[in-house]
């Protein structure tokens, strides 16, 4: 194909390149940049115009012809089952006559992973939430007296029968202290982080949804203090952004924690210079965390007099926005198509 108009033969060679690329032959002669070739036609001087509107035509032709000829070369391929689960027919990257845009993995899906290979590095194991639960674990082995205010901040959906839509991953405290205590036992520390989904009773904005992420962490020894907390959240925060970070801790309350901490970052954007993604502070709150109270450890048949640990609670799609800027937490649990396919 050779055009004597550049903008026709960069189209040309534009599409061209399409054509190899896509298995979707045929919208090739739809594709936009051939419309905007023909749409420029009357914009151009009567002399031009022959010219130019010839070498449109046969590039459309030479197209036309490409695509004919793909179609000849596409009957060669697997024919299609059209009783089959249309995934069948344009899976597997076999070559197929059928082509389909394929969804792609949800970002924070991806990034849970990078998330979790890093703890899996420093020892810890994994365990999944669960996105049902009761007011034993959700509630009482926390800490949380009946009727104590606290629970005002955790306030979800509950059914009839009192399962519980959880409101954050540290309903699963109990279960991973019980199940650890014979490693404690075995000399072994009880190292594990809980991803999860939770529901929050929360007015939305661009930083509040009502469903999102969240990764607890527990770690509980002989001789844990919280120096070891702080260095293992800024351990993980530096691998995670990829470069060094101060951190700050300012006391909090949280009933299963004692002390408890909120934990912040410097901003990996500016450097605590200040700039519109940490509101100009600096700093950016990223986690709840503190030492686990003795009485949740005792819940958990641990005694406190003889081992002690820390745990933390982060938002998963806070820490993924942070560290791919963007700007609204709703958008992870929205299913926006221009959203997710930034992240291929
Ligand atoms: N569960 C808390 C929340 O979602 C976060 C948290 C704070 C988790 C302190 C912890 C902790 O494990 O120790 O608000």
């Amino acid at each position: 194909m050779s055009y004597q108009n550049k903008k026709i033969a960069d189209v040309a060679e534009l599409l061209q390149k399409r054509l190899e690329e896509l298995k979707d032959k045929a919208t090739i002669l739809r594709a936009i940049e051939l419309k905007a070739l023909y749409a420029e036609l009357p914009t151009l001087k009567p002399e031009e115009k022959a010219m130019f509107g010839k070498e449109i035509n046969k590039l459309k032709a030479d197209l036309a012809n490409q695509v004919a000829e793909a179609h000849v070369e596409g009957e060669k391929l697997d024919p299609i089952d059209v009783t089959a689960p249309f995934d069948v027919n344009v899976g597997n990257n076999k070559p197929s006559l059928l082509s389909a845009e394929q969804g792609s993995r949800h970002p924070l899906m991806t990034e849970l992973d990078k998330v979790l290979s890093i703890f899996y590095r420093m020892g810890f194991t994994a365990i999944e939430s669960r996105q049902i639960d009761d007011d034993y674990h959700m509630f009482e082995t926390l800490n949380f007296p009946k009727d104590h205010p606290a629970r005002d901040d955790y306030d979800t959906f509950m059914t009839k029968e009192g399962l519980i839509a959880p409101a954050h991953t540290s309903t699963m405290q109990n279960r991973v202290l019980k199940a650890g205590k014979k490693d404690l036992e075995a000399g072994q520390p009880i190292a594990t982080v809980i991803p999860g989904r939770v529901f929050r009773n929360e007015d939305l904005d661009a930083r509040h949804e009502h469903t999102f992420y969240q990764l607890e962490g527990v770690y509980v020894s002989k001789g844990i203090n919280a120096g070891n907390l702080i260095a293992t959240l800024k351990t993980f925060l530096e691998e995670y952004y990829q470069q060094e970070l101060d951190v700050k801790t300012q006391p909090f309350y949280f009933p299963f924690t004692e002390p408890s901490f909120e934990f912040a970052i410097s901003c990996p954007f500016c450097a605590k210079k200040g700039c519109p993604i940490c509101s100009y502070a600096g700093w950016i709150e990223l986690l709840g965390c503190g030492m686990i109270h003795p009485h949740v450890l005792k819940m958990a048949g641990i005694d406190p007099n003889e081992y002690t640990g820390f745990a933390w609670g982060m938002g998963i799609d806070r820490l993924v926005m942070m560290k791919e800027n963007i700007e609204d937490v709703r958008h992870s649990e929205s299913g926006k198509l221009e959203f997710l396919r930034q992240f291929k």
